[in-house]
């Protein structure tokens, strides 16, 4: 396994400790080769970005997380033009390439998101209950704070396959008018109040949940859909699309 680069502990977002996953199998689904232009949609640590700049191609790299381009700025620099970092969701990849011989897309989020409490996407710390990749637009206490009782406990139920979505829609519509939620722990802690924990349950109560409020703030389902039309649409004949994702 590779580790990704940024060990530099001042770069933006703190030191890199993703490790790329399936990194032998995107190599071998997208075979890149010298002269040949791979976009990585999901540049995160650049773990995929840093080898496929190794076997002679250039790489378009992707990001809307703007620590993850701010962190991989000196790559940028040291690659001799053959790296190019663009800031944008990569449902618009698109608009950043014309053509290319490769896509990649490393579905999810990174280490670094989920490890940094501030970055809110995680209730083992405790940290603001935003999610947002983009550090911009609506945060999960936006949604959790302000979406109809109905409109929750769908999210709930479609994004997160939680059984007790309405109960805990209502749960949320009840204390909120009080007491507004702000962090994850408060969120995680209500819940498990609320519908409990058997011994037997081999996840938090609130997991699910979680998982809900990340796809919708970051339209995930919406985004991977846009993105397989604009892979096609730069994709030359004989092009190379591989797209990694992982849900427990
Ligand atoms: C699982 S990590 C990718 C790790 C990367 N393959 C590596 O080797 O380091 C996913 C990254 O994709 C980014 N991401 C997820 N969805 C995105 C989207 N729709 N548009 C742009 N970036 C996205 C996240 O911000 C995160 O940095």
């Amino acid at each position: 396994m590779m580790v990704g680069y940024g060990d530099d502990p001042h770069a933006a977002g703190g030191p890199a400790r993703h490790i790329p996953v399936l990194l032998a199998e995107v190599l071998e689904a997208l075979s890149p080769g010298a002269g040949e232009v791979i976009v990585d949609g999901t540049f995160g640590a650049g773990g995929y970005t840093k080898a496929i700049l190794a076997s002679g191609a250039s790489v378009v790299a992707i990001d809307r997380d703007p620590d993850a381009i701010a962190a991989g700025r000196v790559l940028e620099q040291q690659s001799g033009g053959k790296l190019r970092l663009v800031q944008a969701p990569f449902s618009t990849l698109d608009e950043h390439v014309e053509s290319a011989d490769g896509v990649v897309l490393d579905i999810g989020i990174s280490s670094m998101q989920i490890d940094q409490a501030e970055r809110g996407f995680s209730f083992r710390a405790d940290g603001p209950l935003d999610m947002r990749m983009a550090q911009a637009g609506l945060s999960a206490a936006d949604v959790v704070n302000s979406f109809k009782v109905g409109d929750l406990a769908r999210i709930f139920g479609f994004l997160g396959e939680e059984r007790h979505a309405g109960r805990i829609a209502r749960m949320i519509e009840n204390r909120r008018e009080k007491h507004p939620f702000e962090r994850t722990l408060d969120l995680a802690d209500a819940i498990e109040t609320h519908i409990g924990r058997a011994p037997k349950d081999k996840i938090h109560p609130a997991t699910r949940v979680f998982q809900a409020l990340r796809i919708f703030v970051n339209d995930e389902l919406g985004e991977l859909a846009k993105a397989l039309f604009a892979a096609e649409r730069v994709l030359k004949p004989g092009g190379r699309l591989a797209v990694v994702t992982f849900h427990s």
